[in-house]
């Protein structure tokens, strides 16, 4: 059955065993999407889509109240549906990424959107499932379990050299466990991976992506999550596979390396015929005319510079607070752990008597004191597997890391 609105045959790919018509849900396949007012025609005496002709009604006062750079919002066309595809930003996208063309960009409100809906897609509810490697981020456990899809765990590797990544140190992807899984459990249509991992901060290796990717075994998606990647090694994204494989997803976000967390925007990249789907089952309205308009401005070419040299600093000011966290170890910090290729740090807490052990009622005593006394709110991840005792630290202003440093070392010294 082809897929509606995709042209055919102008793809090839592998791997061999792959066809995405064995992945998607039957229901999916055979949507006939929703045509929007705006799909034929968007310009003239536009009286299709029942938008209030006499525009929206925040008063010129209010607008007034609004700080400066805010102010421009009001003058987008708010009274309008949106677009429903967005091609200019799909185009800065794809030329910053290094793929054809809008094709292969799909966006959604957040990376959050984009996970539910792969789900939603691939993955029938009450038979199918969806595999993820702990410790990992928390949405897809919970996005499978709304969409009543099972989830099989298999923990990354655990035990192991620091902070090396790569394909066996401590977090890298367990391969040979997850093709095991995979045999035993045809019902498995996604397999999610995140890299820079949240929480490790650990890259998974191109060649295990591709190992996994290449399984003949497997006949669903592999999705990488990059939400960190711009924090780590530019060559390190699975951007660079996705001319080869179809059975890859890439996700990406402007919440972090962008600093737009608040206009929510995700991505996913993919082969033509997954975005397509993607699309064809979307809300069709999903991306507002606000949060595009900021998009846009964002991925302009001075906006990714700026990027660019924030991200320079927040990787500079990860070595200081690294180093800043060394100098606490005497009064019961561990070194950090992971992979540290992300804006944060993952840092255990230890036993005050100085066994050399994680604890985590001392870690949850420091994470609660810090937050309701000190004013420093970081994350509890003890309890995530292989993370004891840990709690994570977001990179933040020089003024930030000075003041959780010395937050945390008064808290060591008393607790
Ligand atoms: C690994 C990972 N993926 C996705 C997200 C969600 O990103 P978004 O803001 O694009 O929904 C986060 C947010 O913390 C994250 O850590």
């Amino acid at each position: 059955m082809p897929i509606l609105g995709l042209a055919p045959d102008r793809y090839p790919t592998k791997p061999a065993h792959f066809d995405i018509e064995r992945v998607i849900r039957p229901n999916i396949l055979s949507l006939h999407p929703y045509r929007c007012a705006r799909d034929d025609y968007s310009e003239g005496i536009l009286l299709d889509a029942n938008e209030n002709a006499l525009g929206h009604s925040i008063p010129p006062s209010a607008a007034s109240a609004l700080e400066p750079e805010v102010q421009p919002t009001l003058a987008l066309d708010l009274h309008r549906y949106p677009s429903p595809t967005h091609d200019p930003i799909k185009a800065r996208l794809a030329e910053l990424r290094g793929l054809p063309g809008t094709e292969w960009v799909f966006l959604g409100v957040g990376s959050d959107e984009v996970i539910d809906l792969l789900i939603r897609v691939c993955v029938a509810p009450g038979t199918e499932k969806v595999l993820i490697t702990p410790p990992t981020y928390g949405m897809y456990a919970v996005c499978a379990q709304v969409n009543d899809v099972g989830v099989v765990k298999v923990p990354l590797v655990l035990e192991g050299e620091e902070g090396e990544g790569g394909e066996r140190g401590r977090f890298a992807v367990d391969v040979e466990e997850v093709k095991k899984a995979i045999s035993a459990d045809p019902s498995i249509k996604l397999v999610f991976l995140c890299s820079p991992g949240n929480p490790t901060g650990t890259l998974i290796s191109l060649s295990s992506i591709r190992s996994i990717l290449e399984y003949e075994d497997f006949n669903g998606i592999v999705i990488v999550d990059e939400a960190y990647i711009d924090f780590a090694d530019e060559k390190a994204s699975a951007v660079t596979l996705l001319q080869e494989y179809g059975n890859l997803c890439v996700t990406q976000t402007l919440s972090k390396s962008f600093g737009l967390a608040a206009i929510r925007l995700g991505i996913a990249f993919a082969h033509p015929a997954l975005v397509q789907i993607l699309m064809n089952t979307k809300a069709p309205y999903n991306v507002s005319t606000p949060t595009a308009s900021l998009a846009l401005s964002a991925l302009s070419p001075d906006a990714i510079e700026l990027m660019k040299s924030k991200v320079s600093t927040l990787v500079k000011s990860r070595g200081e607070l690294l180093r800043g966290l060394e100098q606490l170890r005497p009064l019961g910090l561990g070194a950090a752990i992971g992979g540290n290729d992300a804006n944060f740090v993952m840092v255990p807490i230890l036993e005050k008597n100085g066994s050399g052990r994680p604890d985590n009622v001392r870690a949850q005593k420091i994470y609660k004191t810090l937050a309701e006394h000190e004013g420093v709110v970081v994350r509890y991840r003890g309890g995530e597997p292989g993370c004891a005792g840990c709690v994570r630290i977001t990179v933040g202003s020089d003024e930030e890391i000075k003041v959780v440093l010395q937050k945390l070392g008064e808290l060591l010294k008393s607790l």
